[in-house]
């Protein structure tokens, strides 16, 4: 989604402006902009359709300085992609202010302000804010008064910040459903949507609360929550060592991100001397939740949804534990009737997406008796608002499609299968199994990294075609539809997934020359009727392309290509097999020459509905 950067410093901020931006294109990137406001309090503005190098040309062709000032990176939700429809939106030449999020009712509010007066350049739902804030301002209200009236009138979701030349030093900002960070500086403060955006400037955070509204200049800080009282945030000392965003030897993140799953599992499992795997990895209160669960809920979206699907296997089978999993966009809206006992678990890379919030938001008093969130962002909302947290260790995943960060989320559900088995009647020897298979899958994965060149030769074939099948069964059937949605997103090749036992009843009717059909087919016990279903799509004159375990016996011959995977303990294969699977869809999107790290329409943290 959008991302915003703010700055009030005593030095020129542009740089830091369009640092901020770059480290958050991830997040939206049809269009960016910024506005500052000079030493002579002039409001200068760029705004530019494209990526944000295109508001680097514009600034190095007619540089904009100043010490105060907003940015923005524009994923349209309202108006198409377009420099009228980029942020920053102005108003009288005077306030300049960023958004993101939705604006519900935005049509009667563009009604009463052009009756008003106020003529309006966009087709965004962020106009109506700015034209707003200026009709409070012009009431005599100070800028943050201003705001606190205008933000009285919004209903949707917000993250906002706006400057105005006539209080040339301060920035002004409010929050209410999307992500809103400051960052403290020495004799200078700073706004984004993501700490991510700050790093390169401070460590030191403060992540605001729903409802809180912000006035900064670059010596005071002042907030205030949704009844307008004064308050303090606590201020988190970000430890870690800044993400690096290189991207070292590799063509693009995604790859890069695939070939760091190694570490990205092995830290995820294993913190530094830690041998025994505790309740407390999933924070102080999860022994005394842990022993009263009986069934589990998984709400999530996407790739993250599709971690929460292999998870219902491994929690049914290894630990005994009902579970149902939902998208979390249809769950929030629904009349549900959970069992007693059950445990809400959210997963999310971001911590941020709209729905999975809004799906824990939404819960009924006693619905649940605890929720549980795994994700990779720490302090992300998710993250802040759930009983008990597992944070994944992926490290920062600046690709939009997920590969690293769904791998990881795969360990920690067999964490948590292995912690609520032990208290399900799980042997022993079957949480041996699960310890020994998660200290041996870095190695396994690697093993299937080494299959790189094979799967590039593989993706050759896909390079012309418009359409692809994935099968899988049992628990390799969400690892063919995480398959199908890597391909899909990166390479624009329409791809579906299906339990490959359903397509005699439609999709068969598809399969031609032209159709590939992509197989996951580990040698399991179901490998028998899995090959039945590929003997359907074969005498049918489809192309089939089977990912399969040596002991499956398949060997190359026409209309069958086979790429041999490691051999691995079984409850690690969809994991690896997920790691082919990215590696075909990168390989096929770079050769179809998409834009593989940024696709076409997506963004990476989906903050609105
Ligand atoms: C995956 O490649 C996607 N880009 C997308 O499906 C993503 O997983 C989804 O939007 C959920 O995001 P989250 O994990 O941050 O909640």
């Amino acid at each position: 989604m959008c991302g915003i950067v703010a700055v009030t410093a005593r030095r020129e901020v542009s740089e830091i402006l369009l640092e901020g931006l770059r480290r958050l294109e991830y997040r939206g990137y049809d269009s960016s902009g910024m506005a500052l406001i000079d030493n002579e309090k002039r409001l200068l503005l760029h705004k530019q359709l494209g990526k944000v190098a295109e508001l680097e040309k514009a600034q190095a062709m007619s540089p904009h300085y100043g010490c105060v000032g907003i940015a923005h990176t524009r994923w349209a939700t309202h108006g198409k992609p377009s420099a009228a429809n980029a942020h920053p939106h102005t108003s009288s030449d005077r306030i300049a202010l960023v958004h993101n999020g939705i604006i519900e009712n935005h049509a009667s509010l563009r009604k009463q302000l052009a009756e008003q007066g106020y003529v309006f350049y966009s087709q965004t739902d962020t106009e109506v804010i700015v034209h707003l804030l200026h009709s409070k301002l012009e009431q005599g209200l100070s800028l943050s008064d201003a705001l606190r009236e205008t933000v009285a009138q919004l209903e949707g979701a917000y993250a906002l910040a706006a400057v105005d030349k006539e209080s040339p030093d301060e920035v002004v900002a409010a929050r209410a459903g999307s992500p809103l960070v400051v960052g403290v500086g020495i004799g200078e403060n700073f706004l984004a949507s993501d700490q991510l955006a700050l790093r390169q400037v401070t460590d030191r955070f403060i992540f605001l609360e729903e409802g809180d509204l912000v006035r900064m200049t670059a010596m005071t800080l002042e907030i205030w929550d949704q009844s307008g009282n004064v308050v303090e945030r606590p201020r988190r000392d970000v430890a870690e060592a800044v993400e690096s965003v290189d991207l070292g030897q590799f063509e693009h993140y995604m790859l890069k991100e695939i070939y760091e799953q190694p570490k990205a599992l092995a830290d995820t499992f294993k913190i530094a001397d830690e041998t025994e795997l505790s309740d407390e990895r999933f924070g102080a209160e999860a022994a005394a939740v842990f022993d009263q669960v009986k069934s589990v809920q998984i709400v999530a979206c996407g790739t993250s949804f599709h971690a929460g699907l292999v998870a219902r296997y491994w929690l049914e089978e290894l630990a005994g534990i009902p579970c149902e999993v939902e998208v979390a966009s249809e769950f929030r809206y629904r009349k549900r009737a959970p069992q007693p006992g059950t445990l809400l678990v959210t997963v999310s890379q971001s911590g941020e997406t709209a729905d999975s919030l809004a799906a824990l938001r939404g819960q009924k008093d006693g619905e649940f008796i605890a929720s549980l969130v795994i994700a990779n962002v720490d302090h992300s909302s998710l993250v802040r608002e759930s009983d008990l947290v597992f944070l994944t260790r992926a490290g920062a995943e600046v690709g939009v499609a997920s590969t690293k960060a769904f791998t990881t989320q795969l360990v920690a559900f067999l964490m948590l299968t292995l912690l609520l088995g032990r208290r399900h009647g799980m042997s022993e020897q079957d949480q041996d199994k699960i310890t020994d298979a998660l200290h041996a899958l870095p190695s396994h994965v690697e093993q299937t990294l080494a299959l790189d060149a094979s799967i590039k030769k593989l993706s050759e074939h896909f390079i012309q075609k418009q359409h692809a099948l994935f099968l899988g069964r049992g628990i390799q059937y969400p690892i063919a539809m995480e398959g199908a949605l890597k391909l899909k997103e990166i390479s624009y090749i329409h791809a579906e997934a299906y339990p490959a036992g359903e397509l005699k009843h439609g999709p068969l009717a598809l399969v031609d020359a032209d159709m590939p059909v992509v197989a996951v087919a580990p040698g399991d016990e179901l490998l028998e009727k899995l090959k039945s279903n590929l003997e359907e799509v074969r005498s049918r004159g489809g192309e089939l392309y089977v990912f399969a375990d040596k002991k499956a016996g398949f060997v190359d011959e026409p209309l069958l290509h086979v790429l041999q995977m490691p051999s691995c303990p079984e409850m690690l294969k969809p994991v690896i097999y997920t790691v082919a699977l990215q590696l075909l869809a990168y390989h096929v999107a770079v050769q179809k020459g998409t834009d593989v790290d940024k696709p076409r329409n997506l963004a990476k943290s989906v903050t609105v509905e």
